[in-house]
């Protein structure tokens, strides 16, 4: 291979080669792996996608044979590495949104109009937070009417707020959340789901009143806890959410009433923690909705009958690059669940991009709350 080749394909094989290293990521990523393994399996990933192109260095090649040999070899990988990619990207273009999912617009929810700040917390965090570009500290918030031609009448009109994956810590801080909850609380949702992951330390167990109190003081209010939760005293945090009326659903199922009809909703936290539920018979015929911290476990809600699904965990991969999309996405389906609506067989899946994250570092990808109205077919448009 002559060095023009090789200078022509480079940038193909990096791009190939990121890819394969992504994808091996995100599939250990979405699995139950120890905190610590996944620490390692991070450091293993970053080491092999800074070393790995050393490969296609010739140069190299001349002076270890061995080098040579796995370097060939690596290069036709990384060059079908660089194909999948293509194909993924397109077949993501092609994503069809459920007939049933109406968008009405999104809008910036603007926690610095009540903070008189920026929201950003201390230290290097902060800084990095405030950095242009980076959507950390930005939320949005986003609406859709659902159109279920089977909706009781009386459930017409239902406001759903889903929020996901807070990630209490340092940056944003308490004061930013509380803005962002009071703002979500003027909406006056009916049903108030939240889908996991709240704290990112023992020390923001504190924050939850003053948070999330408003809304469930005002709200039906049921939620999940997800994977980062169980690193943080995750009964204590069930409990401080159900003092503040929460109604936790993590492996079981719950009967609410809801203008005067009876609705289900069911909890997932697999694969970290409690057990798929089981929906007792007199539930089946009613509206079932599940609440599963990672998509991944979606196939499971929509073969137990749930009409809706809620989720969030993979944040919508928090960095989207233009026209290529999400690429972090701890999931075993890699980038197919990454943010939105999505048909799972007579399921609809709705993915949570979240509020926060352990990395404040967000683009292209900001925070979003996002609410639901509910509609029956031949529905008053005017109301
Ligand atoms: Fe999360």
């Amino acid at each position: 291979m002559n060095s023009l080749c090789v200078l022509f394909l480079l940038p193909f094989q990096l791009a190939g080669h990121a890819t394969l290293i992504v994808v091996c990521h995100n599939w250990w990523y979405g699995r139950l792996i120890g905190r610590r393994l996944t620490d390692a399996v991070q450091l293993i990933h970053l080491a092999l996608l800074v070393l790995m192109p050393f490969l296609f260095v010739p140069i190299l090649w001349d002076q270890y044979p061995f080098v040579q040999l796995i370097g060939q070899y690596y290069s036709y990988l990384s060059l079908a590495g660089f194909g999948l990619l293509i194909i993924v990207t397109i077949v993501r273009y092609l994503r069809i949104v459920p007939s049933e999912v109406v968008c009405l617009g999104w809008e910036h929810l603007n926690p610095q109009s009540y903070l008189g700040h920026s929201g950003s917390g201390p230290g290097w965090r902060g800084r990095l937070a405030m950095i242009p570009g980076n959507d950390v500290l930005h939320p949005v918030l986003r609406r859709y009417e659902l159109n279920l031609g089977s909706l009781d009448p009386l459930l017409n009109g239902l406001k759903i707020l889903h929020i996901s994956d807070f990630h209490f810590g340092k940056t944003p801080t308490r004061e930013w959340y509380q803005a962002v909850m009071r703002m979500c609380g003027l909406e006056s949702p009916d049903l108030v789901l939240f889908t996991g992951d709240l704290v990112d330390g023992l020390a923001q167990h504190d924050w939850i009143p003053s948070t999330l109190g408003h809304l469930s003081a005002s709200s039906t209010s049921v939620g999940i806890l997800g994977n980062h939760d169980t690193w943080y005293e995750p009964k204590m945090i069930e409990r401080r959410l159900r003092n503040i009326g929460f109604q936790m659903v993590g492996g079981s199922v719950l009967q609410i009433q809801l203008r005067g009809k009876p609705i289900c909703v069911m909890g997932n936290e697999l694969p970290w923690r409690g057990s798929q539920p089981v929906v007792p018979e007199e539930f089946k015929n009613q509206f079932l909705i599940a609440l599963c911290h990672s998509p991944d476990e979606s196939t499971w809600a929509a073969q137990n009958g749930a009409q809706l699904i809620f989720s969030g965990h993979v944040h919508g991969g928090q960095i989207r690059i233009p026209l290529i999309g999400p690429v972090i996405m701890p999931s075993r389906y890699g980038r197919r669940f990454d943010s939105g609506w999505f048909r799972i067989g007579k399921s609809l899946l709705h993915v949570s991009c979240g509020l926060g994250g352990s990395q404040p570092v967000r683009w292209c990808c900001p925070p979003e709350v996002t609410m639901i109205t509910l509609r029956g077919s031949g529905h008053d448009q005017s109301c």
